[in-house]
């Protein structure tokens, strides 16, 4: 039985970083300045706490600044709006983050609606992803860009092939759907209303996993030499006492004899969000110095 590749997301991500870092010292060079980044926590939430802690961290080792901006959860909708105004105008600001969930009392679409579109690095604001539909320039969502660079970096010339995208998020099932149409391929999105899924994702070159269900896309599922791409991260529990473990949305073990190649959990998809959000802000940061 031969056994599919693994693809090594660390790697890859790490030598975007490096790539990045390259990038952001010819901006100082030519600008005098360097590109900043404005992250906005919301809450105590201890995942995003250690998201936001690692944004900053290789913020800074990027050779970029990093300003972070905590704020508790009882945070009314005005304030927050005002915040985000103040970074709008903030020259040392060409990104602004704002983690998401934020808590239900805040209207998330009218938070992300604040942000200027040439600083929303996340390419969550309607103008990014309007511009991303209709095949412009835009800022595009971290982790959907992140898989496609894997993706060709694996296959090269997506055209023609059949790419099945489990889940419809804004986040990520959206916009990953939207870039593997500009790479020509032939795009289903698939969700928790798909009668038979299986065979759904059966037909597909390229498998993109993003539902948030532990192991839920199965090894049997996937065509003999398909690419997966698993954007899961779910902590489940490993049956030893208290212990537990972090997941994707594929059963990888079982998937790895159908495979080409597949990402890992950890190590595949997620080092990659931050090194494409380092990528992004410094292209805004190009953009906005003109
Ligand atoms: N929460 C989970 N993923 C993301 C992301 O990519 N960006 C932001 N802002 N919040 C998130």
């Amino acid at each position: 039985m031969t056994i599919g590749k693994i693809i090594d997301g660390k790697a890859f991500a790490a030598t975007l970083r490096d790539k990045v870092a390259d990038g952001v010292a010819g901006f100082v060079e030519a600008t005098g300045r360097k590109p900043g980044l404005a992250v906005v926590l919301v809450g105590e939430d201890p995942a995003s706490s250690v998201y936001v802690r690692s944004k900053g961290k290789m913020t800074v080792a990027v050779g970029m600044e990093s300003f972070e901006f905590k704020r508790p959860d009882s945070i009314g909708e005005e304030d927050l709006l005002d915040l985000i105004e103040e970074l709008n105008q903030d020259e040392r600001v060409d990104g602004i983050l704002v983690q998401l969930p934020l808590p239900k009392h805040i209207d998330e679409a009218a938070v992300i609606g604040a942000i200027d579109p040439a600083k929303d690095v996340d390419g969550f604001h309607v103008v990014n992803s309007g511009l991303l539909a209709t095949g412009q320039e835009a800022l595009v969502p971290c982790t959907p860009l992140g898989c496609i660079m894997l993706l060709k970096d694996e296959l090269g010339d997506l055209s023609g092939l059949e790419a099945v995208v489990v889940g419809r998020s804004n986040i990520v099932g959206k916009p990953m759907a939207q870039l593997l149409l500009a790479e020509s391929a032939t795009v289903t999105i698939a969700h928790s209303r798909t009668r038979d899924l299986a065979s759904v994702v059966h037909r597909a070159d390229i498998v993109v996993a993003a539902v948030g269900r532990a192991e839920m896309v199965k090894g049997e599922w996937i065509k003999p030499g398909a690419t997966v791409i698993d954007v899961g991260i779910n902590r489940i529990a490993d049956g030893e006492d208290g212990k537990s473990r972090i997941v994707g949305d594929v059963a990888t073990a079982e998937a790895l004899a159908h495979v080409r190649a597949i990402t890992p959990v950890p190590g595949g998809v997620g080092p990659m969000t931050i090194a494409v959000l380092l990528r992004n802000t410094l292209v805004a940061a190009h953009a906005r110095a003109g």
